[in-house]
């Protein structure tokens, strides 16, 4: 009986399929070749998000389709579209795709970030919103200060600035994440900042077929050519380490009631111990590592980005630093009570966070049910690509959008101007799925900007006759969905004497 109501009913979905799809056409997009469709129109190098927002440009639309061996893609290159769609129907756009090697093969789909929107990611999700409550800003202040006064002792012996700031970043993540500070988080440092770059590898399109052929999973790993499934296993390990160490730390020191508060710490508090226990400590590993992977090497692409931007725009540096004799005392570093009046600094962040966004395609969402938008049919199981360096190089909300210029959110008063969008409505994603850590990771990136800038002059290095090498400025232009700087140098001069002692070491 069963099986005659399948075969009677799959020819009519088929059917219901096809003719919605016959009455609303899929958004424009390149021709599909038979069986591969457009799998060699999608970008496979340089900055793909300006290879999609060029694709929107050639079929004037800001929506775009495409399909790749039977996977249908849609990218949204404006602020209406995803406004429309991963905000407002957001309950039907909020699922993640399957990701073969980083979710499957390594591991990392038990983590939020990759997760299907299920009960398990509800829950994780849960567990970071309550730690991290966007209500109570203060919560991780004395952290991020502290954090940042150890970036301004660490910057002028820098050598590689990428590299001194992701090792800061593990650092400081490491505490807000798990309560591990100092020279103690050093022992998980190595762990960290490997598995950070196995994530990076994994998630670049192209990396690893099996992500296209996910047939290829199966191969057994002794099998001539699948070294990726050696990598995957030795990267899994690492994913495993990184979840179980500090977690048992922290665990450890809340119950010896030394721990301080931390995202972990704040969670295991909340334990119900009249339901599974275990099943409740499993769901804060994950939550736990997903936050700490989720806010480490933004924010250091993010930093360099700043520094760069200095580096490139010197008048910037040097309107800010006059901003800052103003509010501030000789010697005195900023905290968060100066924001208020400091709206150049706070400008110069937003135009950090506008001009090179470090997650440009965010991370894609899942469509989870056949629609309709603008008359066009979009099917279930679409990923969704919101091109969020498409809306923040918008020549209408960002007039001469290519030009580093923090100006364009200030009032003539020198006020924030309310009627200029904050770029963070979209570098940190949408609906649903928005960035839990957008709240810290805005506070971070404020008080490490107004920081530097108070303690520093950013320079350009020294050829070998003592002249300015013209900084280049340059971005990984390889296929990746996480938009970072490549290694550089710069010099950081001191401003004052008087910042030594408050920082208490030398910094000349
Ligand atoms: C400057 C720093 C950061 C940037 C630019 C950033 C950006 C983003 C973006 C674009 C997404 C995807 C949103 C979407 O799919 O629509 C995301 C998701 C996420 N971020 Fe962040 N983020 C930052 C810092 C942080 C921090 C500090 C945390 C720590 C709590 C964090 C944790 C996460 C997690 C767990 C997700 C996945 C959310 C989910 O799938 O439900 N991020 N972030």
């Amino acid at each position: 009986m069963l099986y005659i109501a399948i075969a009677l009913f799959l020819p009519l979905l088929f059917y219901v399929v096809r003719a919605r799809r016959k009455t609303f056409p899929f958004p424009p997009g390149p021709k599909k070749l038979p069986i591969v469709g457009n799998l060699f129109h999608m970008p496979k190098k340089g900055f793909v998000w300006l290879e999609y927002a060029e694709m929107c440009r050639r079929y004037d639309s800001d929506i775009i389709h495409l399909s790749a061996l039977g996977n249908s893609i849609v990218v949204l290159n404006s602020a209406r579209a995803v406004n429309d769609l991963l905000e407002k129907r957001s309950s039907m756009y909020s699922s993640r795709p399957s990701t073969t090697m980083l979710g499957e093969l390594m591991g990392w789909e038990s983590g939020f970030a990759l997760r299907p929107n299920d009960d398990i990611w509800k829950a994780q999700r849960k567990i970071v919103t309550q730690a991290m409550p966007p209500t109570d800003p203060k919560r991780f202040h004395s952290k991020q200060l502290s954090g940042t006064h150890d970036l301004l002792r660490a910057l002028p012996q820098s050598d590689d600035v990428m590299k001194s700031l992701q090792t800061w970043a593990a650092k400081f993540i490491m505490d807000i994440t798990y309560g591990i500070q100092g020279d103690e988080a050093k022992l998980y440092l190595c762990t960290a900042i490997e598995t950070l770059n196995s994530i990076a590898v994994a998630a670049t399109p192209g990396a690893f077929y099996v992500d296209q052929i996910t047939i290829l999973k199966y191969i057994p790993e002794w099998f001539p050519g699948a070294s990726f499934k050696q990598k995957a296993r030795e990267w899994n390990k690492l994913r495993v380490k990184l979840i179980d160490d500090p977690y048992l730390v922290t665990k450890a020191r809340l119950a010896a009631g030394t721990a301080t508060p931390s995202l972990t710490s704040l969670a295991l508090e909340e334990i119900d111990h009249t339901q599974d226990v275990a099943h409740q400590e499993e769901i804060i590993k994950l939550a736990s590592v997903t936050a700490y992977g989720g806010g480490s090497d933004t924010t250091v692409a993010y930093l360099g980005g700043f520094i760069i931007a200095m580096l490139m725009n010197p008048e910037v540096q040097t309107k800010a630093h006059r901003e800052l004799e103003k509010v501030l005392g000789p010697g005195d570093l900023p905290s968060f009570s100066d924001e208020p009046t400091l709206s150049y600094i706070t400008a110069i962040v937003r135009e950090v966070i506008r001009y090179n966004p470090v997650v440009p395609l965010a991370i894609p969402h899942l469509l989870t049910q056949d629609n309709i938008y603008k008359g066009y049919f979009l099917p279930k199981g679409s990923i969704i690509m919101p091109n969020v360096w498409s809306i923040l190089h918008n020549e209408e909300d960002y007039p001469k959008p290519e030009l580093f210029n923090p100006s364009r959110f200030l009032d003539a008063e020198w006020k924030l101007n309310p009627n200029v969008k904050d770029p963070a409505t979209a570098a940190f994603g949408f609906g649903r799925r928005a960035c839990p850590g957008k709240h810290i990771a805005i506070a971070s990136l404020w008080i490490t900007v107004a920081s530097i800038l108070a303690c520093y002059t950013i320079e350009p290095e020294l050829d070998e006759n003592g002249k300015p090498i013209k900084p280049k400025g340059e971005w990984y232009s390889g296929p990746t969905l996480f938009n970072h700087p490549l290694p550089f140098k710069c010099r950081f001069i001191p401003r004052s004497r008087d910042m030594e002692a408050s920082l208490g070491v030398s910094l000349s």
